[in-house]
């Protein structure tokens, strides 16, 4: 008797142990299979990365962009334009885009990584919240993988960033210890529970926040990312994304600069015309539909084109 209670008892914890491996094996295929190239266990705990080719052709500027899974309008609008590995002067930019992960889009998700090889991410959940988490993995993906880009850009999906017009600008300024941006200078935070951007006094006691720069766009040079990276362990994280950079950073010495006298960064939305979007570096609020076609007439008429045209409507 006793030595069949034994071997019923081993049939169940074999069966119920082979189950479990199958279900966990099954999942780990799912998101395994498709391409070791991209997917791979040494590389940290990402679950896509880019096809980079930052050691052989560094980046000059690379975007991180966050996106939400559905918003594969707004990645496709940004991969033919703004977004596009594309050279002005000889220096290289790139976008890609910042996801946590989603079982119910995954799939959607792994074909455009194998197409656009574009795609950074982790297994965390993806929501408003985790933002900051989502932004800090860009940030590591860049130190881990890309350590020789000269900027880096932080941005989301329904901006407008003109990357000629910033490479231009950045190529002026300085590779260590820069950081600019639409900067904020000695905002107050937000007590009121049902904004967006509400903070409670645990979470950020102070009655200040530090200077930061809005996270539509924001731009940092690379040799920051590393030290981001190992500040961060020391300061709990905060929901906001743009200021917590900006306590990174201030904890790192690092003061937000206006890029340029203009303020070429805008949170709004710009209103559009050639000889505006020439000379800013970011727009807020633009669809996707309006993105190409931004981008195909900026393409079509030059910025010289722009002041001749001005010139000659002064003039007449
Ligand atoms: C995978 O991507 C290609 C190219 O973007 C697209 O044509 C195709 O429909 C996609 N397939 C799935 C299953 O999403
Ligand atoms: C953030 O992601 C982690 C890891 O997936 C999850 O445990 C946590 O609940 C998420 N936080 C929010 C606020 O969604
Ligand atoms: C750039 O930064 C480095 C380190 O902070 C400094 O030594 C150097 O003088 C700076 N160069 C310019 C042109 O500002």
């Amino acid at each position: 008797m006793i030595k069949n209670k034994v071997v019923i008892l081993l049939c169940v914890f074999t069966l119920t142990f082979t189950f479990l491996l199958f279900v966990f094996h099954l999942d780990t295929l799912n998101i395994n299979k498709p391409n070791k190239r991209l997917i791979s266990k040494e590389k940290g705990k990402f679950l896509l990365i880019p096809q980079s080719n930052c050691d052989d052709d560094p980046p000059f500027l690379v975007c991180l962009v966050t996106v939400s899974h559905s918003q594969w309008k707004q990645r496709n609008a940004i991969r033919q334009t703004w977004g596009r590995d594309q050279r002005k002067d000889g220096k290289r930019t790139v976008a890609y885009f910042l996801l946590g992960y989603d079982t119910r889009y995954q799939s959607m998700i792994l074909n455009e990584s194998l197409n656009y090889g574009d795609i950074i991410q982790k297994n965390f959940i993806d929501t408003y919240y985790n933002l900051t988490l989502k932004v800090l993995m860009g940030i590591q993906w860049v130190h881990k993988f890309c350590p020789s880009v000269s900027f880096v850009m932080k941005t989301d999906s329904d901006m407008f960033v003109n990357t000629y017009y910033l490479t231009e600008l950045l190529s002026e300024k300085n590779q260590t210890h820069f950081y600019t941006g639409f900067i904020k200078a000695k905002e107050k935070p937000i007590r009121y529970h049902m904004s967006k951007w509400y903070l409670t006094k645990e979470e950020y006691p102070q009655s200040t926040l530090p200077t930061f720069c809005s996270g539509t766009g924001y731009v940092f040079s690379g040799d920051l990312a590393e030290k981001i990276i190992a500040v961060s362990k020391h300061i709990p994280i905060l929901k906001l994304e743009d200021v917590y950079l900006g306590l990174c950073l201030q904890k790192l010495n690092v003061t937000p600069v206006e890029l340029h006298p203009s303020k070429p960064f805008h949170t709004r939305k710009v209103e559009f015309s050639i000889c505006n979007f020439h000379k800013l570096v970011t727009s807020h609020g633009v669809s996707p539909a309006e993105l190409l076609i931004y981008w195909r007439t900026l393409a079509e008429n030059s910025k010289e084109e722009c002041w001749k045209k001005m010139k000659e409507f002064l003039w007449s």
